[in-house]
């Protein structure tokens, strides 16, 4: 008797993990899209979801069920690490999921906001490294109206204690509020940004995370992310795909 081939067809973890149907799947394969391991896949190759890495068209598929990434909006007051050791709530707390999630990046306790939760240490380690430059985009009210010089400067670049920003992507929707995108992740980096020209923060909210964004999740409220959502999120985490 011979043994079984190890593992599972490829079209169909593909498909499984949202990328098209089965058919679909097998065409992109047979068109050489998919690599497995960095290889070309050939139709009827089988793969182990949880150790192999398989891309398609260069951009990791996620076709590993254990793995699992959310997204919460965070109320103010809610410390985004995984554990407080003042026993304050946490971003973990408020996501009632069976795996054991972890923060992607922070926010600080008084900010509001998208803050992506996982148990996929390669996709938190791309989209928080900092060659990978992923953009963070905040909505920040502030004391007062800055001036256009003022905006100009933080768009700039501005000096911090800790250096120079990079330059940043910076408008004014209405009077005292300001859109604020970078893509650095220096502790308090918005707040810091504002005091330095002279208009403190009152409220921060974090609206954009790379290419990902949700307007329908009141604060508090969490969500898995779809297959198409993780995928986009993955492009804007890998450079030059
Ligand atoms: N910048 C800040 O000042 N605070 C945050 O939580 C995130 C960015």
């Amino acid at each position: 008797m011979t043994d079984l081939p190890a593992g599972q067809r490829l079209q169909k973890v593909l498909a499984h993990a949202g990328v098209g149907s089965r058919r679909v799947c097998e065409d992109l394969i047979a068109d050489g899209r998919v690599t497995v391991n960095d290889e070309v896949a050939e139709l009827g190759r089988r793969v182990d979801p949880e150790s192999d890495v398989v891309r398609v068209d260069g951009v990791i598929a996620h076709i590993d069920p254990t793995r699992r990434t959310v997204v919460l909006n965070k109320p103010v007051g809610v410390i985004s690490t995984a554990q407080d050791t003042h026993g304050r709530q946490t971003v973990v707390d408020l996501v009632d999921v069976a795996e054991r999630l972890y923060p992607v990046g922070r926010l600080d306790a008084d900010t509001e906001g998208l803050i992506l939760l996982t148990n996929d240490g390669a996709l938190a380690h791309r989209l928080t490294h900092p060659s990978h430059g992923v953009e963070k985009e905040y909505l920040a009210s502030v004391d007062g109206n800055p001036s256009r010089l003022a905006v100009r400067s933080l768009r700039d670049g501005i000096e911090l204690d800790d250096g120079m920003t990079a330059p940043a992507k910076v408008s004014s929707p209405s009077p005292g509020l300001l859109r604020i995108t970078i893509h650095e992740g220096r502790n308090r980096q918005v707040r810091r940004m504002c005091d330095a020209i002279g208009h403190p923060v009152t409220r921060l909210v974090r609206v954009r995370i790379g290419s990902f964004t949700d307007r329908q999740l009141a604060p508090g409220e969490w969500r898995d992310l779809d297959p198409a959502e993780l995928d986009q999120l993955e492009r804007s985490a890998t450079p030059d795909r």
